[in-house]
């Protein structure tokens, strides 16, 4: 029956939002990508804001360091609804040099983490959701994502960033080059159509890899695309990366793409097997074994993964921005990410059940501060 996965609002409801609430589902899991994509959601009205902390990312000055990672966002209208309840860096999903469709439903189901596999449950999320996530990163035609960027940027305020997330799409027989220009070239466009920086998706597979790995994991690669995605057009770059092997990992790959890189985004997600209760495969379809395992459980390993990252950057390994995301399902995790020093944190689990977070983050600094 398809309400089993819907994931609803949790009504964290206060006095800053209009007096007419149903609950109601944000972003139907029981549903199409298409059919998200044409639905924005109806956010609560919120009559009052709190104002925010502030903050900066590159040169833009911030309302406040909370945003909203790629994913949830799907289009201008998602966009501009999340912009009017507190969220100031804005992530539009995701996009490709062509159209893709979105993998068969389900694709993304609630999970437990077990220790050999994630194990996909059919209870209702609860407030510390853990999802996996196979879409298969989905995108309209260039020609219709350029035009709704520039609408998205015509959307936010004053305080507010929008990052465009992109990735080069790969097909057999294309070589390394062609994949480095096919991520350049969405680069280019999003920036033309009005990006403040660009989000270059490297948690994705790499095709050229003998063994199975991400394209982060290949750093001759990841480095050719940064800087072919910084020549080709002005502004800032962030480089979206995944979990890495080992800490020396991590700081060997930071500080290589550094060179290339205005800032880094991470931790997209773990990549893990997927199964029912029954050991069933969880999604249906070739390739779909594994997805990606996003929301509380990942907070213990991308936190420490971006721990490890603002204390290099401490001792003055390279000075990029650090975007915090991974695992952040309360307004005191993200809190803690940016007292130790991230530039900003994301949320893209949380923001799919929850797009209030941000007021509620807003009222525990205004609360500290009184
Ligand atoms: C529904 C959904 C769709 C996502 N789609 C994308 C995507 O298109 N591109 C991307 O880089 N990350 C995507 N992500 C990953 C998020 O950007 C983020 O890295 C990950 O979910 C970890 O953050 P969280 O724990 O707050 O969910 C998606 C996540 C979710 C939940």
């Amino acid at each position: 029956m398809r309400r089993k996965y819907l994931i609803y609002w949790r009504l964290p409801l206060t006095s800053y939002v209009g007096s007419k609430v149903i609950a109601q589902p944000v972003y139907r899991v029981d549903r199409s990508y298409s059919w998200n994509y044409g639905h924005s959601p109806t956010l609560p009205r919120v009559r009052r804001v709190p104002s925010g902390p502030g903050g900066k990312l590159f040169d833009h000055p911030l309302n406040s360091p909370i945003g909203i990672a790629a994913g949830p966002l799907l289009n201008s209208k998602w966009i501009e609804a999340y912009s009017r309840v507190g969220f100031d860096v804005l992530t539009y999903k995701t996009v490709r040099s062509m159209a893709m469709p979105a993998h068969a439903l389900p694709n993304i189901r609630p999970v437990e983490n077990r220790e050999h596999a994630a194990i996909a449950t059919a209870k209702r999320v609860d407030g510390q959701p853990t999802l996996a996530v196979s879409l298969g990163i989905p995108s309209v035609e260039p020609e219709v994502w350029r035009k709704d960027v520039r609408r998205a940027k015509d959307r936010i305020g004053s305080g507010q960033v929008l990052i465009v997330s992109v990735v080069g799409t790969w097909a057999p027989g294309m070589d390394a080059e062609q994949l480095v220009q096919d991520y350049a070239r969405c680069a280019a466009w999003a920036a033309e159509a009005g990006a403040d920086a660009i989000e270059v998706h490297l948690a994705v597979p790499d095709p050229f890899a003998e063994q199975p790995q991400l394209i982060y994991e290949n750093i001759p690669l990841s480095a050719q695309i940064l800087y072919r995605v910084r020549t080709t057009m002005p502004k800032p770059v962030l480089a979206k990366l995944g979990v890495f092997r080992t800490p020396r990992l991590l700081h060997e790959t930071a500080t290589k793409l550094a060179s290339w890189a205005s800032g880094f985004v991470m931790t997209h997600g773990v990549r893990r097997r997927v199964v029912d209760e029954a050991g069933n495969a969880a999604f249906e379809g070739a390739g779909r074994d594994r997805a990606t395992i996003v929301g509380a459980d990942t907070w213990p390993l991308a936190s420490r993964q971006i721990e490890e990252m603002l204390s290099w950057r401490k001792a003055g390994a390279w000075d990029r921005a650090i975007l915090g995301v991974g695992g952040i399902t309360t307004v005191e995790r993200a809190d803690h990410l940016l007292r130790e020093g991230a530039d900003a944190a994301l949320i893209a689990t949380t923001a799919l059940f929850d797009p209030l977070f941000a007021i509620r983050f807003r009222q525990l600094r205004s609360t500290a501060v009184a």
